[in-house]
């Protein structure tokens, strides 16, 4: 057997025949790693794992189109995400920082699912049988169908899964697997890549669906799932903000669904619970001191989402005065002050100036510009919001208010929570917009906003 010795990018996967400082694919330095791959015994049983059939063209006006059947997990956030539910026959990553709660939300899923008669196989490569069972019972979930198996070798779980015939499995995680016809180590970008395509060619040739756990590190120990972005259908991200308890399910791509849509959970004692209402769970803890604090919408997806932005504004000891944001952009931020110093004439210079979303999310749309400007002004100058006001618009470099989109989506879930104002840009208000309860107020510029409020 000849040995050949690659360089793989553990961050793209791009390969090279001799060790690299920086990836020239994806610019990242110190990511090349070393890969012997035994070739010929790799080319030649490669495909005796992969159940080939050869696929005779077709018409394309021939073939099928109909609508992805898409079965729902029963969890409502996570189908609001994948679309209606997971589609037989597709390869779903779900990614997310160590401990973010990949493993429950998965487990929680597969016994929801267990429990509406899908024969369910839960393939852990990091957990015992023991420990996945502990949990399970500790969030006390009906386990009657799901099986488990311990396993890391690819050949291994695919003999399983031909015997064995589930209708969904889950990986847990991706990285821990390897496949004995590559030499590399579990977790380098070749393993990760043969073990996902081995698991993902069953999947589509049966008819099943697979949701693939995969990490996310900063240090590139472990493959990166960048990856397997473009092998597998949707991918999903579950992301939090250190220190609270909700989770931000996130979907980047999606071929049977709408991406860019968000699903909210809360981490609790008894495993991850759905927040269905995430604009009363954002403005839940909202101060009763408005001095600085204006409440704007963002749209994740198709849901409109309250939130509260807050500055703080405070006359600065140090020369050069602190811009400290958190969850919003600071470019933007350094954007609107200066907007707030030159057309409105606020003397900004020697304020330290913070900006935050309350809550701990991290959201980037020009709609909050206009909430980001107003909220740093009342601070500025010490005058309270009405707090049954909310602020939609875009704020461009010469103080103009800007459209946004889906304003009459923004405004009913105002209306829902019972705001009674908004203010709006100008462009919005030309469309007639009927929303019960909320009287609306067009805008051209900030200097009106302002003058309006103090
Ligand atoms: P886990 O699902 O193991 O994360 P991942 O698979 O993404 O690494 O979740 C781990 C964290 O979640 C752990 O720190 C404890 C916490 N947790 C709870 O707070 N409540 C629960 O009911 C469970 C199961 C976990
Ligand atoms: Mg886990």
């Amino acid at each position: 057997m000849k040995k050949k010795t690659i360089y793989t990018c553990q961050n793209c996967g791009a390969e090279s025949p001799k060790w690299l400082g920086r990836c020239p694919d994806c610019d990242q330095w110190n990511t090349y790693a070393e890969e012997t791959i035994a070739t010929p015994i790799a080319t030649s049983n490669r495909t005796a794992f992969l159940d080939l059939k050869s696929s005779p063209p077709k018409l394309l006006e021939e073939v099928n189109a109909e609508e992805a059947e898409h079965i729902p997990t029963k969890i409502s956030e996570f189908d609001r995400v994948l679309g209606g539910g997971y589609v037989p026959g597709s390869a779903i990553l779900v990614g997310g920082d160590p401990g973010i709660g990949k493993s429950t939300l998965l487990l929680q899923t597969l016994c929801h699912l267990g429990e509406q008669n899908k024969k369910v196989l839960y393939i852990s490569g990091e957990e015992s049988a023991a420990q996945i069972k502990a949990r399970a019972k500790r969030l006390s979930l009906n386990t009657q169908n799901v099986w488990i198996v311990t396993e890391n070798i690819l050949e291994q779980i695919l003999e399983v899964l031909k015997t064995e015939k589930p209708d969904l499995i889950v990986v847990d995680s991706i990285q821990t697997l390897f496949s004995t016809q590559w030499n590399s180590a579990p977790g380098t970008v070749t393993q990760v890549r043969e073990s996902a395509a081995g698991l993902i060619s069953w999947v589509k040739t049966n008819g099943a669906a697979c949701f693939l756990i995969g990490h996310v590190t900063k240090e590139g120990s472990l493959a990166g799932p960048k990856v397997l972005e473009h092998m597998v259908d949707v991918v999903l991200y579950f992301t939090s903000d250190q220190g609270h308890t909700f989770r931000i399910l996130r979907g980047f791509k999606n071929r049977y669904g709408p991406t860019h849509e968000i699903g909210v959970f809360e981490m609790t004692a008894e495993g991850l619970k759905t927040i269905a209402n995430p604009s009363q769970f954002f403005l839940s803890e909202r101060s009763q001191r408005t001095i600085g604090s204006v409440i704007s919408t963002s749209v994740e997806g198709s849901r409109p989402l309250l939130l509260e932005i807050q500055a703080l504004v405070t006359h600065s000891g140090f020369p050069n005065p602190r811009r400290t944001t958190l969850g919003v952009d600071a470019s933007r931020v350094a954007l609107l002050v200066a907007v707030l110093e030159k057309i409105v004439g606020f003397s900004l210079s020697d304020q330290d100036i913070f900006v935050n979303i309350a809550g701990g999310l991290k959201i980037t749309e020009p709609a909050l510009d206009l909430a980001i400007a107003v909220a740093i002004a009342s601070s500025f100058k010490n005058v309270a919001i009405d707090p049954k006001t909310i602020f939609i618009g875009e704020l461009g470099l010469t103080g103009e208010i800007r459209g946004v989109t889906h304003i009459e989506k923004r405004l009913k879930e105002a209306s829902k929570l019972g705001f009674t104002k908004a203010l709006i840009p100008h462009t919005n208000a030309k469309q007639p917009l009927h929303v019960e309860g909320l009287e609306t107020q067009a805008l051209t510029n900030i200097e009106e906003a302002l003058s309006i409020l103090f």
